[in-house]
């Protein structure tokens, strides 16, 4: 495997229109050694060459089969709002460039035992893409699931003809919002009669993880038998959002934070440089251990078991309850 600081280097050996707005992209090592092997759900950062000295690094989840090594695939969704990755990836990258990326991580696994369960796959728009890792993963197994596909027509639809298979046959149901032929997902009646056997994946949109999540809580599934994947998180700002010091235990220094500016970039104003990339609570790159005081989790990276122990943060956007939080830095 031809690695440069524990990033690998491949080749994009593919690179195809999957939908209207959604290019995947196959990556294989540039050498044609076999990949890191990976589980349903994982993503990995993808460097993109860019405009400026700095490369931007973006997080891309895995669409194929866990079990294949000598490629992964991704898919890219074209977005209005880019901040320069995605646009990037559509126009700048094409077949036979050479990327870095990272090796696979892991924040959306299946959990349990996949084959004595029933699974519940629910993907809005570009959220396939993990969601198809995972449905190859219960397919493989033999397991019990039913993926459904939301987006706004059929030619929005990435990865329909590995969907249209034989092997997804009676699984796979799409709901096309523009398309009045089309049936809507009841996303109330698909939750209703959670039991310990069920267990539900979910990702896509915001607006669709929040209406996901709301149904969740009101037919009252278990919050450890539901997963969400964010792909983009809107940080909300808030009025009591002030003014605080973090103290680096390790150098003993405090540095203040003012009321309109990220723990990230009160420590970069004075040389400190955090490790960041999404910058929305959404990846976890910038992860930090708290040693003292209350953080105010603003992420969905952590889960809110993990938030309300208050023994980590996210930086990059999540702040401070009280005047002081020191971090194990
Ligand atoms: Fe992604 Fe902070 S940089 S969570």
């Amino acid at each position: 495997m031809n690695t440069v600081n524990d990033l690998i280097r491949v080749t994009v050996a593919r690179k195809r229109r999957e939908a209207e707005g959604i290019c995947s992209f196959e990556l294989i090592d540039t050498t044609g050694a076999p990949l890191p092997s990976f589980e349903a759900g994982a993503h990995i950062d993808v460097q993109i060459p860019g405009s400026g000295a700095t490369p931007l690094v973006r997080q891309y989840s895995l669409a194929n089969a866990p079990g294949e090594r000598h490629r992964y695939l991704i898919a890219v969704l074209d977005e209005p709002a880019s901040r320069g990755g995605s646009r990037a990836m559509h126009r700048a990258v094409q077949e036979g460039d050479v990327l870095l990326i990272g090796t696979p991580r892991n924040n959306f696994a299946l959990a349990g035992s996949a084959s004595r369960e029933q699974t519940l796959l629910l993907a809005g728009g570009i959220g396939i893409t993990p969601i198809l890792s995972m449905a190859e993963a219960l397919l493989q197994a033999g397991a019990d699931f039913a993926l459904h596909y939301c987006a706004r027509s059929a030619d929005r639809l990435a990865f329909a003809e590995r969907l249209a298979q034989p092997a997804f046959s009676g699984r796979v149901h799409r709901h096309l919002s523009a398309d009045p032929s089309s049936s809507r997902l009841d996303i109330v009646g698909l939750l209703q009669g959670p039991s310990a056997q069920r267990r539900l994946y979910v990702c896509g949109p915001e607006s669709f993880l929040d209406a996901t999540r709301a149904a969740a809580r009101a037919a009252d599934w278990p919050e450890d038998q539901v997963r969400f994947e964010h792909f983009a998180h809107k940080v909300q700002a808030s009025a009591d959002d002030g003014a605080f010091l973090v103290r680096l235990a390790r150098s003993g220094r405090t540095i203040p934070v003012a009321a309109d500016q990220t723990v990230v970039a009160a420590l970069s104003a004075h040389g400190i440089e955090l490790p960041v990339s999404c910058e929305q609570g959404v990846c976890g790159t910038c992860l930090t251990r708290v040693l003292e005081g209350v953080p105010d989790h603003k992420d969905v990276y952590l889960t809110p078991d993990e938030q309300a122990r208050n023994d980590q943060f996210t930086p990059c956007c999540s702040r401070s309850r009280t005047p002081l939080l020191v971090l194990d830095f």
